[in-house]
C-alpha cells in the first residue's frame, strides 16, 4: 500500500511517500519546510504566519515529495493528513489540501491525529513491538503515558497537569535567551554543562500515580536566575545540564514504574522531545538495568519532531483495518484528543 502523508499542524509543512507491507514500511520521501527560522524571530510560532507559511509551501512540499519517490499520483493508495490537534488556521492549509487531492485522484482519505502520527513513527524499522506497549509521549503540547493493548487502541495512565516536558524546554530556553525552539538549544548548551551543579526539584516524582508537572521546575530557574545571579553571568551551561537532568528524572522514573505496574511488554518514546539524547539513552539503560524481559524501541532523530512520515505510516496501519474519513467529515479539530 502507497500513502501520501500530509503533516501542517504547527509550524513544518510536510509531505512524505510511504511503502507499507505486510507492516513493514518503506519512506520513499520525506520532505519537510521548515519554518524555524520565520517564527525564532518572534520566540514561538505566530499562527498567522504559520497560515500563510503553509499556503506558500504545501504545494512545492507534495510535488518534490511525489518527484523524489519516483510515485505517480495513479499509485497512492490512500492520503493520510493530520486533522487535530494543532493550529487551526495551519491544520485547514493541510486537510483542504488532502482533501482536493483526494477529489482530483479518487483517493481514499484518512484524517488523522497528530499524537497517533507520533506514537506511530515507532513501528518504522520495528514491525516486531509487543502488546501490551507502554508509550511516554512527550512533545510541544503534550506529556501523557499512554497504554496500548492492541492497534490504536490507547488507554490514558498519566498526564501533565500543567506545561508539558517540551513546553518546559522552551520557556528555559526563553529564560535563558538561547532561541526557539528551545530543547535542542539546551541539549546542546547541557553537553557542556555539569548536571549536579543545581538541585532542582523532581515535581511528582514520588507521587503513587503516573501524573507529572513541570511549571515549578521552570519556576525554579527563574527565581535562580533572578535571585542569586540577577540575570547576570548565570552559569547557562550548568543550568540547562541540571534542568535536562531533573525533567529526565522524573520522565524516566515515571515510565519505569508505569511498565511495572501494567507489565507491558515493550516500551516506546513519541513526540519531539524523544529527539533529547539523554533521555534516550538513560531510559534504554534503566529499563535495560531494571526491567528484564522488557523490550524499548524508540524513533529515529527524523521520525521525532513533527514530520510527514509519521502520519502516513498511522495512516497505513488505520487504512489496513479499513478506517477512512469521508471527504465531509474530514474538517480539522484544533482540540482533538486522541484520549
Ligand atoms: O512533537 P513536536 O515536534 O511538536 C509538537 O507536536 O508539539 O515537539 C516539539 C517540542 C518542542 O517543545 C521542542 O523544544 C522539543 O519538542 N524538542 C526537544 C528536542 N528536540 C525537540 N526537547 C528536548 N531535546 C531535544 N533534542
Ligand atoms: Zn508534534
Amino acid at each position: 500500500m502507497i500513502v501520501l502523508g500530509i503533516e501542517t499542524s504547527c509550524d513544518e509543512t510536510a509531505a512524505s511517500i510511504i511503502k507499507g507491507e505486510r507492516g513493514k514500511i518503506k519512506i520513499l520521501s520525506h520532505i519537510i519546510a521548515s519554518q524555524i527560522k520565520t517564527h525564532s524571530l518572534y520566540g514561538g510560532v505566530v499562527p498567522e504566519v504559520a497560515a500563510r507559511q503553509h499556503v506558500l509551501n504545501i504545494v512545492p512540499v507534495i510535488d518534490v515529495a511525489l518527484r523524489q519517490a519516483k510515485i505517480k499520483p495513479a499509485k497512492i493508495d490512500v492520503i493520510s493528513v493530520t486533522r487535530g490537534p494543532g493550529l487551526i488556521t495551519s491544520l485547514r492549509v493541510g486537510t483542504q489540501a488532502a482533501k482536493t487531492l483526494a477529489y482530483l485522484w479518487d483517493k481514499k482519505l484518512v484524517g488523522l491525529n497528530h499524537m497517533e502520527g507520533h506514537i506511530y513513527a515507532n513501528w518504522y524499522n520495528n514491525p516486531q513491538i509487543k502488546f501490551p506497549v507502554l508509550c511516554l509521549v512527550v512533545s510541544g503540547g503534550h506529556t501523557e503515558l499512554i497504554l496500548m493493548k492492541k492497534h490504536n487502541n490507547y488507554k490514558l495512565i498519566g498526564r501533565t497537569r500543567d506545561d508539558a516536558a517540551g513546553e518546559a524546554f522552551d520557556k528555559v530556553a526563553k529564560l535563558l535567551s538561547l532561541g526557539y525552539p528551545g530543547g535542542p538549544k539546551v541539549q546542546a548548551m547541557a553537553e557542556k554543562g555539569n548536571p549536579t551543579a543545581f538541585d532542582f526539584p523532581r515535581p511528582m516524582i514520588n507521587y503513587k500515580n503516573f501524573d507529572f508537572s513541570f511549571s515549578g521546575l521552570k519556576t525554579s530557574v527563574l527565581y535562580l536566575l533572578k535571585k542569586e545571579f540577577n540575570n547576570k553571568k548565570a552559569p547557562v551551561a550548568d543550568i540547562c545540564a541540571s534542568f535536562q537532568q531533573a525533567v529526565t528524572d522524573v520522565l524516566i522514573s515515571k515510565t519505569l514504574a508505569a511498565a511495572k505496574t501494567f507489565r507491558v511488554k515493550n516500551v516506546l518514546l513519541a513526540g519531539g522531545v524523544a529527539a533529547n539524547g539523554p533521555l534516550r539513552e538513560k531510559l534504554g539503560e534503566e529499563i535495560k538495568n531494571n526491567l528484564p524481559g522488557v523490550g524499548y524501541y524508540f524513533p529515529p532523530l527524523k521520525l521525532c519532531t513533527d514530520n510527514a512520515a509519521m502520519i502516513a505510516i498511522a495512516g497505513y496501519f488505520q487504512a489496513q483495518k479499513k478506517n477512512f474519513t469521508t471527504w465531509k467529515k474530514l474538517e480539522p479539530d484544533p482540540n482533538w484528543e486522541l484520549i
